[in-house]
């Protein structure tokens, strides 16, 4: 088969951008057998130091501090964007339009109506589109995705999911565009979007909820303007300004297939790093996944001839996963993060080698923002909304 080779552009070369532009490195490595060989043409970041930097470590042809010069590069066939929130919606559009293909990280919008309107472009364009929900990617999460289509713990008759984090538990954490509600949604955009997205790879759609928010942190110091980082600190005795928008949302969800459940994320949890999970039961058995310990899974499969050995056990990834044998060939060998990360990016240049949409594309997104949306609306109604209700 003849390679594909595909040229990228990644637009932010903070955390994300690294991470993707490593991705990328990976994939033909990784995934040889795939046949796609993403070429790294042109990185750009509004700091020149920043982008001169990223260009030196990962190759890149070229960098720039203009993002529309990627858009305008004919070498460059995929958009990355890794940039803050704020810019995505405009570099969605401007790719598309362009009839570029869409990578964009989570929450898309900055607001559900922004990640809406990304969506409809990128529908309009007919352009491939991948969104950052690496916490699919896990092999053992896809393996529960399997063994629930196929029916193992029955039908599916309750569902919990969460994103404990604590990244901005430090009350000095300086006020930065992410604790401003005219720069995006808090809790709800950042970290409860992959829990949303969870719950529909998992249970299903959301078909109706009733949804609680608080903000723990009142106020935080106004930003040093040399600290761009969300883990940045300032002094206690720092001028402070108001948080506007939320620490923790939690809500109680109704699924389209009738079961309940039960998602809760916040920002400034003590005690959890990364409890991204999810908990999940069914009529003849249930399963547990924890990103704290993501190579690991708890399954259970009701025993009623054995009570005695009526239990959870414990999986450890191996290769009789999905993707794990792209990695190691052994059981208890770990994948990390940014194996994930790989993964996203070799599921998305796949999809463009194909022309055809793989999931999570925009449209996984589209899905969560129209949860958002009711949720916002229970904040305010302090009831049940419909998803996908008034607009
Ligand atoms: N999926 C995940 O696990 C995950 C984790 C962290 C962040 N994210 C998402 O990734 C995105 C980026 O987050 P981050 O933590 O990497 O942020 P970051 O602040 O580390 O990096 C953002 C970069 O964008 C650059 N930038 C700002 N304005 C620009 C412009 N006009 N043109 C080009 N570059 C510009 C900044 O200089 C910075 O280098 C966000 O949408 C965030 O929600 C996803």
């Amino acid at each position: 088969m003849a390679r594909r080779q595909i040229g990228i552009g990644v637009i932010g070369m903070g955390w994300m951008g690294y991470v993707h532009s490593r991705s990328y490195r990976h994939v033909s490595d990784r995934f040889f057998d795939e046949g796609v060989d993403p070429v790294l043409v042109l990185c750009a970041d509004a700091d020149s130091k920043r982008a001169e930097a990223a260009q030196a470590r990962f190759g890149f042809r070229k960098s720039t501090t203009d993002w529309r010069a990627l858009i305008d590069d004919p070498d460059v066939e995929v958009i990355d964007i890794t940039a803050p929130n704020g810019m995505h919606l405009e570099i969605v559009r401007a790719a598309a339009a362009a009839g570029k293909h869409v990578a964009c990280e989570k929450p898309v919008g900055r607001f559900p109506e922004e990640t809406i309107a990304a969506a409809d472009a990128v529908k309009e364009a007919g352009v491939c589109s991948f969104v950052g929900y690496n916490y699919r990617w896990p092999p053992v999460v896809q393996y529960a995705r399997e063994i629930i289509a196929a029916g193992n713990i029955g039908t599916i008759t309750h569902y919990h999911g969460r994103f404990l984090n604590g990244y901005a538990g430090n009350p000095h954490a300086f006020l930065s565009w992410r604790f401003e509600e005219e720069h995006g949604l808090g809790t709800l955009g950042d970290l409860m979007s992959h829990a949303i997205d969870m719950a529909h790879l998992i249970a299903g759609g959301i078909e109706s909820l009733v949804a609680e928010r608080e903000t723990f942190i009142k106020e935080r110091p106004v930003p040093d303007p040399n600290a761009t980082s969300h883990y940045a600190v300032g002094s206690a005795d720092s001028d402070t300004g108001p948080v506007t928008n939320e620490d923790y949302v939690s809500s109680i969800v109704r699924f389209e297939n009738g079961a309940p459940g039960f998602l809760e994320s916040c920002r400034v949890i003590n005690g959890a790093k990364c409890d991204m999970s999810f908990e999940v039961y069914g009529t003849k058995g249930a399963i547990k996944w924890n990103m704290e310990r993501m190579n690991e899974i708890d399954v259970h499969y009701r025993d009623d001839e054995n009570p005695a050995e009526d239990g959870y056990k414990t999986l450890l990834s191996g290769p009789a996963h999905p993707f794990h044998g792209s990695f190691n060939p052994a059981w208890g060998l770990n994948l990390g993060y940014e194996d994930t990360k790989v993964i996203e990016a070799k599921e998305f240049l796949t999809s463009v080698r194909d022309g055809a949409p793989r999931e999570p594309s925009i449209e996984a997104a589209r899905a969560v923002a129209l949860v958002q949306q009711a949720i916002i609306r229970s904040w305010k109604s302090r009831s049940w909304e419909d998803v996908g209700g008034e607009k």
